[in-house]
């Protein structure tokens, strides 16, 4: 029996049995190539289910991507997320070869900042501390003082110590976390195009259509819509309450795959599935993957100089 037929069970819930026989190959390929190649896959928590729970070894959100890229021995990592994470990943692990299936998978909020829009910044606003969200380029990080994701902004801004801070790109993430910890903060006009798109209005139609329907919300929302919701979290944080609560019927207000995923664990809960796609992440297919650990490309690399400084901020945030 074939590797990918025993793992068809996990994912049955979400993957209709005539799509499953255009997976399977691609699926044993990647199982064997990561043998024979000593590699590993961290997997977001947007990658579509057959990447997510069929190859990677290691998921999660972009706080979890990061401290387990640390720790990962093997020789090989393969980034099946976005190329900010692989980034992160290299920074953290430098001796790794770190590869990414498609180098277009890029994202609307690293795409938003340069790093010498970060220069102009902090000679406009001397003084005050810049935390760069993880989702930059790492030329942008290493013009931070520290970065922070959607499961740890609270903490970083809080640890911060300051009445006011610089906050970049996402303007919705930023004005979440002002509201919630009562620090100033000079934000930039970045938006993540996924979730930027929800609405308040759809929120209350999916509650009138859907009585009882636990809303949960990612920070990256615009602040009306993460009033509509009964709880606001990084992907990971989501993944947790679903667990932990159980609810009933849910709606998670966010990218698509994340519901799939999920629904993957918990059979009992009922998924309500309205959602907005990632082009970037959407990239990351499982012909890429196959075809990234046959080739071995595309590596991702960053200047030494650079590196250097943008793993510090990186590493601040993760000592919080
Ligand atoms: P988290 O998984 O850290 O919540 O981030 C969401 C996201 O949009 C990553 O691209
Ligand atoms: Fe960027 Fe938004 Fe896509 Fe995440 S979901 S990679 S923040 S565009």
């Amino acid at each position: 029996m074939s590797a990918s037929a025993s793992l068809y069970k996990r994912v049955q819930r979400v993957i209709p049995p005539m799509e499953w026989p255009v997976f399977a190959p691609d699926i044993d390929a990647i199982l064997r190539l990561k043998r024979e190649r000593n590699a590993v896959i961290l997997a977001h928590n947007y990658m579509t289910p057959e990447i997510f729970h069929c190859v990677a070894d290691i998921v999660g959100d972009s706080l979890a991507l990061a401290r387990e890229a640390q720790r990962v021995e093997a020789d090989i990592i393969v980034m099946a997320g976005v190329h900010f994470m692989a980034e992160t990943a290299k920074m953290l692990n430098p001796a790794k070869t770190v590869l990414i299936p498609n180098l277009e998978a890029g994202c609307s909020l690293a795409a938003s900042i340069t790093a010498a829009d970060v220069r102009l910044l902090r000679q406009k606003y001397p003084g005050r501390p810049i935390v760069t969200y993880v989702n930059t380029s790492a030329e942008v990080k290493a013009e931070s003082d520290i970065c922070c994701t959607s499961g740890n902004a609270r903490r970083v801004v809080e640890s911060l110590g300051v009445p006011e801070v610089i906050m970049l790109p996402d303007q919705y993430l930023a004005a979440n976390v002002a509201r919630e910890t009562g620090v100033k903060i000079i934000s930039w006009a970045g938006s993540c195009e996924v979730h930027e798109r929800f609405t308040p209005a759809e929120i209350r139609q999916l509650r009138a259509e859907n009585p009882g329907v636990v809303v949960l919300a990612h920070p990256e929302c615009p602040p009306e819509v993460v009033d509509e919701a009964d709880f606001a979290g990084s992907t990971a944080a989501m993944a947790d309450y679903v667990t932990e609560k159980q609810p009933g019927r849910v709606v998670l207000i966010t990218e698509c795959s994340m519901a799939d995923n999920i629904a993957v664990l918990h059979p009992k809960v009922d998924f309500v599935r309205p959602c907005n796609l990632c082009p970037h992440m959407k990239r990351i297919t499982l012909p890429g993957i196959r075809a990234c650990l046959e080739t071995l490309t595309h590596e991702v690399t960053i200047a030494p100089a650079i590196a250097q400084r943008a793993c510090t901020a990186v590493e601040r945030m993760l000592a919080i």
